[in-house]
């Protein structure tokens, strides 16, 4: 018998593409774009339609718990229930004797919806301590913050049917060619129809992606803001500024008019390597634009100054009033599956569900409410950076890793090496044995890896959509969400009783109500039967919101979008010296994702780009 096609989602990008998978009858999938996903339209990346390699390979993967009694004794294969009692014990302990903020965990934009929401209530709401940082820490903080200081909130308004609709591109910082593929193909194809469209690519590489410009702004690397400025002024001087739109919905634009309209162009030329004419000529083609959108990626997020390199992009938006309309807005890329899931459910030391605010003491008291428990800590967390520091100098305990491997992705790998072998407790909870950080595990928890599980994730569009269980996880591994309600049941904490995970995504849906991500319309039944879904979807039958800020009113009390001055204007990292000349930067690579953990395994992956590349 034939069985049915499971619809879902891809695991890599934030692009987040539809992909139908079949079974087999050697009980293998495969896998194929989704013609009818408003997405990628039945298109896939190299790495999308590779997927069933790593679906079908178990060879890898991590089978059953393993536990050690100490660094010096080997790992042995233990029972769920043995590996459990161990976790609790020992994270009991460590919190009576060193207190809650001993303990941390550090998880990722791929885990799930449900999963991010159980960790995090797991964490600051019952563990009591704001020690929970995600991998997404080192691509979109700044970008979150960005939209906050901007618009209030962290929102992104755009839908990718903008992409159709604008008329010019300001790509900076990042190389979707490459990274995110999907959208950049419809980029292009939006283009080949439509000669009168113009890309502007802001890079210090000439990646693919600014081989295909129109105009490629070769900076150099960290003055960013300069450019924006230099951009806006040129903009403001020449009169393509939307001084409607400023007037009755901004804040703060004579500050930021003054500070733009200082700047020296000849200075600025100097200072990013761009000549004063390819300035004057990008900001020609974004001041006549109809439409423009704005793309960016880690060049800006992964900075020392990068909010101030968001809010300084944000700005050309607001003065250009290209918020809030078809074909407008600012698009910040992301990297993970769920990077925005975690950001809704307030997956970031310092961020708190459902975009409350952690430092507002009547949101921490809604949350404790609804969670049941008398307070939330008022203490921001330790960031992912921190934590490792923090084990280091053994303030911090014990820590468990959830979907991401800091031993490869965070800086200073020895450092993390350093601060894992001085943590008393290690726990990784993961899918791989490739994982470099699983080998100092003190506790080594197989989970459920993509089609093996259900559950919902988001895209950099706000679309939310279900993936369903498609196959049997192999040996013992269990989903994320089963594990954590495990743990949280050892611990006798009240508010795990979940029989599914449709009942964690029910709850969250709940917590959701009345705020401006409100998906308390939306449920499981739901994105089986319509498809996916763009947050907010606030009423019954509600279609969900392609586009934010329509009415132009933001989330700010004055309900304006605000200018945010920099609080430094030039870059503030470590400058090359006669001894250390050269700026390095990093990227990613075409056809691998992260550390290589799964598309690693497919050998027509490696080809493209078989060795690292300095
Ligand atoms: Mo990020 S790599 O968008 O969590």
């Amino acid at each position: 018998m034939q069985n049915p096609e499971i619809k879902t989602t891809c695991s890599y990008c934030g692009v987040g593409c539809g992909i139908i998978v079949t079974k087999d009858s050697k009980n293998g999938v495969t896998v194929r774009g989704d013609e009818n996903h408003p997405v990628n339209r039945g298109m896939l990346c190299s790495k999308g339609m590779n997927l069933h390699y790593v679906a079908n390979d178990t060879s890898d993967r991590i089978l059953y718990p393993e536990m050690r009694w100490s660094k010096s004794h080997p790992m042995e294969r233990v029972s769920w229930d043995a590996a459990m009692d161990r976790a609790a014990a020992v994270f009991s302990s460590i919190i009576k004797k060193y207190g809650p903020d001993s303990v941390g965990f550090y998880v990722s934009g791929q885990c799930l919806t449900e999963e991010y929401y159980l960790v995090n209530k797991l964490v600051k709401g019952f563990l009591k301590t704001n020690n929970i940082d995600t991998n997404s820490r080192l691509c979109m903080s700044s970008a979150v913050v960005g939209y906050k200081k901007t618009f209030g909130e962290d929102s992104v308004p755009i839908a990718y049917d903008d992409i159709e609709l604008a008329d010019t591109f300001l790509i900076t910082g990042a190389n979707p060619a490459w990274c995110h593929p999907i959208l950049f193909r419809r980029l292009e194809q939006h283009r080949e129809k439509n000669p009168k469209v113009k890309v502007i690519v802001i890079d210090p590489r000439r990646t693919d992606t600014a081989a295909t410009a129109d105009l490629h702004l070769q900076i150099i690397p960290g003055s960013d803001i300069i450019l924006y400025h230099a951009l806006a002024k040129c903009i403001i001087e020449r009169g393509y500024s939307d001084s409607d739109f400023v007037k009755k919905n901004t804040e703060n634009y004579l500050a930021y008019k003054e500070l733009v309209l200082s700047t020296s162009l000849e200075k600025a030329s100097k200072l990013c390597g761009i000549s004063v004419s390819d300035i004057k000529l990008a900001a020609d083609l974004i001041g006549k634009a109809e439409g423009f959108l704005s793309l960016w990626a880690m060049g800006l997020n992964q900075s020392a100054i990068g909010v101030d390199k968001n809010t300084a992009l944000l700005n050309i938006s607001l003065l250009t009033g290209h918020v809030g309309k078809p074909g407008s807005g600012p698009f910040s890329l992301t990297g993970q599956p769920n990077a925005m899931g975690g950001r809704e459910v307030g997956g970031m030391a310092n961020l708190l569900a459902v975009h409350k605010d952690l430092g507002n003491p009547i949101h921490r008291q809604e949350v404790a409410d609804f969670w049941g428990v008398d307070a939330i800590s008022p203490n921001p967390g330790l960031t992912a950076t921190e934590m490792f520091d923090a084990l280091e100098s053994g303030k911090m305990k014990a820590i468990w890793v959830i979907c991401t491997n800091p031993l490869v992705s965070l800086p200073d790998s020895r450092r993390v090496e350093k601060a894992l072998a001085k943590a008393k407790f290690v726990v990784v909870q993961e899918i791989s044995h490739n994982a470099d950080t699983a080998k100092h595990a003190d506790l080594l928890l197989p989970a459920a890896g993509w089609l093996e599980k259900e559950g919902t994730m988001t895209n950099s569009e706000r679309r939310i959509s279900y993936l369903p269980k498609g196959i049997n996880p192999p040996g013992e591994a269990l989903s994320d969400v089963e594990i954590l309600i495990r743990f949280a049941k050892k611990m006798n904490f009240t508010g795990f009783n979940f029989n599914t995970t449709e009942e964690v995504y029910k709850e969250y849906c709940q917590m959701t109500k009345n705020t401006s991500i409100d998906i308390s319309f939306l449920n499981y039944t739901r994105l089986k039967n319509e498809g996916t879904f763009q947050w907010p979807v606030p009423d019954y039958g509600h279609p969900g919101t392609p586009r934010l800020f329509t009415d132009k009113k933001f989330y700010t009390p004055s309900q304006k979008a605000i200018f945010n001055l920099p609080t430094a204007i030039e870059n503030t990292s470590e400058q090359p010296t006669d001894q250390y000349p050269f700026i390095l930067t990093t990227g990613r690579v075409r056809d691998q994702w992260h550390t290589m953990t799964k598309t690693g395994k497919v050998s027509r992956l490696m080809t493209h780009s078989p060795s690292p590349l300095l």
